[in-house]
């Protein structure tokens, strides 16, 4: 039994190599022991479980476990087990994964907005042509969906390079210099506002499949860069790849940039690949670097284990 001591820490985690994670723990918390499975079921000895993905059921029967630790900022991979132990669940909120995301939102916004696309193409065939109706950021509205630690970080810089910014979060929330919208009766004056929308919200039962039809057929049509773009780093649960198509190809959406997909890796006979307006990355807008969270972690651990509350906790009702 490992009543007084430090507890050892279960590594569950699928996709990811956990040899990276182990190292760097070795590193950092050279006294604490990382495990990849329990000893044996209702092993005592586990305290802490970090995961990404975990294989249904590797939480269950840990008697002694205090705290289950995200190893991303989305937790919609831990809800997938219906076998998660009661106990509080962490996530991750570093400022390292909110440079990532706001570099990749800050990238894409500006492709879009300089007309990245166009150009590309146009290189492709040799054509040199300058638009010249390239508007200024400070006509373009970028609405973030999901304004929470990754969006309001990403709205800081967007504000700095002068877009106008709007937000729309569950709960009200006040943000200076942005304008902000809240739950579903802010949905519609949100979307009648934006040009570019940046998608970062949590998949939860209440957000999935948000990104559908119904959503873009209230978008504004005529800004300034014509139909509006949108752009899915949050999760590929929230879109509706169909949909998005027939957006696409019917003119209420005039491109897309997506991170995320229903299916990840994206099958290789989706249209998605190949659409002149789709633009798609691998799932890598804001990856988690173990050198940046494993002290953050540890920094947790050991605070708790002092007898200090954990930060970042999870709302199991809301699911984020
Ligand atoms: P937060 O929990 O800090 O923010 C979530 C935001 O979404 C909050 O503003 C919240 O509203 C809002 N929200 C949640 N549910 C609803 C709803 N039903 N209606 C309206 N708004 C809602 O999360 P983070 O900013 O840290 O991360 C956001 C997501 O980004 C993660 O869940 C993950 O899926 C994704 N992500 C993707 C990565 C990638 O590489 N592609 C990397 C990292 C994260 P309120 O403020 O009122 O609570
Ligand atoms: C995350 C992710 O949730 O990488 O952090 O998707």
């Amino acid at each position: 039994m490992d009543k007084g001591g430090k507890g050892r820490i279960l590594l569950s985690v699928t996709d990811w190599d956990p040899e990276v994670w182990r190292g760097e723990f070795a590193k950092v918390a050279p006294g604490r022991p990382v495990v990849l499975a329990p000893d044996h079921p209702g092993d005592e000895t586990i305290r802490y479980a970090l995961v990404w993905k975990q294989k249904p059921g590797s939480l269950a029967n840990l008697p002694n476990l205090k705290a289950i630790f995200s190893l991303g900022a989305g937790v919609d991979h831990i809800f997938h087990d219906p076998h998660i132990p009661d106990v509080p669940i962490v996530r991750i909120v570093s400022d390292d994964l909110s440079m990532r995301m706001s570099e990749y939102v800050v990238w894409q916004v500006l492709d879009h907005h300089r007309l990245g696309p166009r150009y590309r193409r146009q290189q492709q065939a040799r054509v040199w042509h300058e638009d010249r109706r390239q508007p200024a950021a400070n006509e373009v509205t970028v609405g973030i969906l999901g304004l929470g630690v990754l969006g309001r970080d990403a709205a800081t810089k967007l504000l700095a390079l002068g877009f106008r910014v709007t937000g729309w979060s569950r709960r009200p929330h006040e943000m200076e210099g942005v304008e902000t919208f809240h739950g579903k009766d802010g949905l519609g004056d949100f979307l009648a506002g934006a040009d570019i929308i940046v998608c970062l919200l949590p998949l939860t039962p209440e957000t999935k499949g948000i990104l559908s039809m119904s959503m873009f057929a209230r978008m504004k049509q005529e800004g300034p860069l014509g139909a509006p773009v949108l752009i899915n780093a949050g999760r590929g649960g929230l879109q509706n790849e169909a949909d998005i198509l027939a957006a696409l190809d019917r003119g209420l959406l005039s491109a897309v940039t997506l991170d995320v997909f229903e299916k990840e890796p994206l099958p290789a006979d989706s249209p998605l690949w190949a659409h002149p307006k789709v633009t798609v990355t691998p799932h890598a807008a804001a990856s988690s670097a173990p050198g940046a969270l494993v002290p953050l972690i540890v920094t947790q651990i050991e605070a708790h284990e002092r007898g200090e509350p954990l930060a970042n906790l999870v709302d199991r009702n809301a699911r984020y």
